[in-house]
């Protein structure tokens, strides 16, 4: 892992969950403690970029020589990605909510005293902030985006890459105990435009971030 790899380039990266409104005491969230963004982000300093990290609510502490915006939404992360380019890569390791209320209420929403009645919640899409970025006029180099799954995790993925605009995408497969969404270590597999997996050992998040980053900056070098 060479520490000049990346110097003189811009890695936008953003991390961890979204948090959606119901109302001021509420949300909607997903499982992630953002450990591999942050990770990357941390590779990514050491290697000599200007790092920006995106973060939703975590609790991580701040890499060294990293630029961090923090934000609540995916409305809001989409706008902060935005507002941080250019970049000659975007990592979108965050765990963005597919959906979000379409409204959230004023005050905090009342059970009905009179009744047992379940309550329906109207959802709306919230945008894709990888494919929004990989589609962008200032379009990153190199975007690369993650593939949690369960079953079919290199189908599921490949279709990804394609369907978003990718660069590369990293597949891990979240059905496996010890590894993934909250872990510590994490076992990944990229795939690049060529459809080749290249899979990465069962590592920590660190080394895998460093093993990531030196792929990434390998392909800015040497596009293919
Ligand atoms: O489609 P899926 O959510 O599985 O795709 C995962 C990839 O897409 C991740 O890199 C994630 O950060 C990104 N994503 C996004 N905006 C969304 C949903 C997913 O950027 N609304």
């Amino acid at each position: 892992f060479e520490r000049g790899l990346l110097t003189g380039r811009h890695v936008l990266i953003n991390a961890g969950p979204t948090r959606e409104a119901i109302d001021p005491v509420r949300y909607i969230s997903n499982h992630s403690s953002g450990k591999m963004g942050f990770a990357l982000a941390e590779a990514a300093a050491e290697a000599g970029a200007r790092v920006t990290l995106v973060a939703g609510p975590v609790s991580q502490p701040t890499p060294a020589r990293v630029e961090r915006v923090d934000v609540i939404s995916a409305v809001e992360m989409l706008a902060a990605c935005e507002s941080a380019l250019p970049a000659d890569v975007f990592i979108a390791s965050a765990a963005v909510a597919d959906y979000r209320p379409a409204s959230c209420a004023p005050g905090k929403l009342k059970k009905d005293p009179g009744s047992d009645d379940g309550m329906t919640l109207h959802m709306v899409r919230n945008p894709d902030i990888l494919a929004t970025l990989a589609n962008h006029a200032q379009r990153p180099g190199l975007c690369v985006g993650f593939a949690a799954e369960t079953d079919d995790v290199l189908g599921y993925a490949s279709d990804k890459l394609t369907r978003k605009n990718l660069d590369l995408i990293i597949a891990n497969d979240v059905s496996q105990p010890g590894i993934g969404f909250n872990a510590d270590e994490n076992a990944v597999t990229l795939i690049d435009r060529s459809l080749a997996p290249q899979p990465l050992a069962q590592a920590s998040k660190q080394k895998l971030a460093r093993q990531i980053i030196a792929v990434v900056a390998a392909r800015l070098t040497n596009p293919s």
